[in-house]
């Protein structure tokens, strides 16, 4: 059977389409993008169409708004260290408690080689964003405020429009991580106050290795990499074209595709949701209260470990990612689910489903069909639902429905 993907907050496929523009970039259009011969010239042209491409993803009002670079990690860090470095007299950041760690990393490692001052604002049980204390955080010190526009956990959407407005109050620049709403739910820069903003190609079904780092006109940007005159100055190293080609096909696939798959995916993506909480007693939607990203559902199981979950489902051919390990494979509970104070007995057993265009309704229902069985099975085995529920029995492997996958 063909295996079910619902990771694609981690990583989605690269769009076939994507990949046959790149190819020829490899072997017959080679030429370096500065080379000033037609090998080059062509090339150029190639790296000014993709600009447009990823112009149209963002609604930004001019190509040149958009920089190259190798992925949504080094647009965050570009994002911080320029705002500090054109803006030497003010020293404070202002992010969230559940940002990436490209961006969580970034700002410790600043606060403790530079002492750089780091406030990092809270959320709360259902990942909302603590808006007064960001308000009050803001002050003629704040260098940049940055803050995501959708967390890959949850897939909680934040105000970013607000929040920057409340950033430029204080005079301080707002950058915000759209690794994840980039290709999902619309974006229009063209009259918004976000002056920076990082995506990354393989979250949208480009290739990986490849992001941008929209840079609004006017917007003092330092460059983090010094080297050649590449990106207009911006970001020095010869350009990956291929994949600056792929990002910008699944740009305009993405683009073209969004009204209609946002839909789609949310159906989806509810149906599922829906299905689990119907099926299953006590599992809890995280951040279900809020506005989310149409593909994201993160359900915390009571009384489990996620990764008994996981391999029961990797078992029956569905990949799914754990909402409580982090991604280095260390057991540590998830920085956004402690952020949102979900209790541990659930913190534990969280799992992130993230869905994309290519997911189906025959996707969903294997999931709802293999769930139930996994989830009581390992309930019957695990000592502290049965501590809470003495009255179920622990059933053995044979009698669960699909094999108590
Ligand atoms: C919100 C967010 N920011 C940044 C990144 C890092 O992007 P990249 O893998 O392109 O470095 C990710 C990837 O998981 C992400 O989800």
């Amino acid at each position: 059977m063909k295996p079910v993907y619902l990771d694609n907050n981690a990583t989605t496929r690269t769009d076939p389409e994507a990949v046959a523009v790149m190819l020829p970039f490899f072997t017959e259009h080679y030429g370096n993008a500065s080379s000033s011969h037609a090998f080059g010239a062509e090339v150029a042209g190639a790296v000014r169409n993709a600009r447009r491409q990823l112009q149209g993803l963002l609604g930004a009002a001019h190509d040149h708004e958009v920089v190259f670079l190798s992925g949504g990690t080094e647009a965050d860090n570009a994002a911080i260290l320029s705002a500090l470095e054109a803006n030497p007299e003010r020293n404070r950041i202002v992010t969230s408690a559940v940002e990436h760690p490209a961006i969580l990393s970034c700002v410790s490692h600043l606060q403790q080689t530079r002492g750089v001052e780091v406030v990092m604002i809270g959320v709360d049980s259902d990942g909302r964003l603590d808006i007064d204390a960001y308000r009050e955080a803001l002050t003629p010190q704040t260098a940049i405020a940055s803050i995501m526009w959708a967390n890959n956990e949850n897939g909680v959407l934040n105000p970013v429009e607000e929040l920057a407005n409340l950033a430029h109050e204080a005079g301080a620049l707002f950058h915000t991580d759209a690794v994840q709403a980039a290709g999902k739910v619309p974006i229009d820069l063209s009259e918004s106050a976000i002056d920076m903003l990082s995506l990354s190609g393989h979250k949208f079904h480009g290739p990986k290795g490849i992001g941008a780092l929209f840079v609004r006109k006017g917007v003092k940007f330092r460059p983090m990499l010094r080297g050649g005159r590449q990106e207009r100055g911006r970001r020095a190293g010869t350009e990956n074209i291929p994949a600056i080609v792929g990002m910008g096909k699944a740009a305009e696939i993405a683009l073209a595709r969004l009204a209609e798959e946002q839909i789609r995916v949310r159906s989806l993506r509810n149906r599922l949701e829906k299905g689990i909480l119907q099926q299953i007693d006590d599992c809890r939607v995280l951040g279900g209260a809020l506005d989310r990203l149409p593909n994201t559902s993160n359900i915390a199981f009571d009384c489990l470990d996620s990764e008994a979950i996981l391999h029961k489902l990797e078992q029956a051919g569905i990949a799914a990612s754990s909402g409580s390990a982090c991604a280095s494979g260390s057991m540590e509970p998830s920085h956004v689910l402690r952020a949102m104070n979900v209790p541990v007995s659930l913190l534990q057993g969280a799992i992130r489903f993230s869905l994309s265009r290519e997911n189906t309704g025959q996707d969903v229902d294997r999931v709802l069909a293999e769930l139930p069985g996994i989830v009581s099975h390992l309930r019957s085995m695990s000592p502290l639902w049965r501590e809470r529920h003495p009255e179920a029995e622990a059933l053995p492997e044979s009698l669960i429905a699909n094999g108590g996958r």
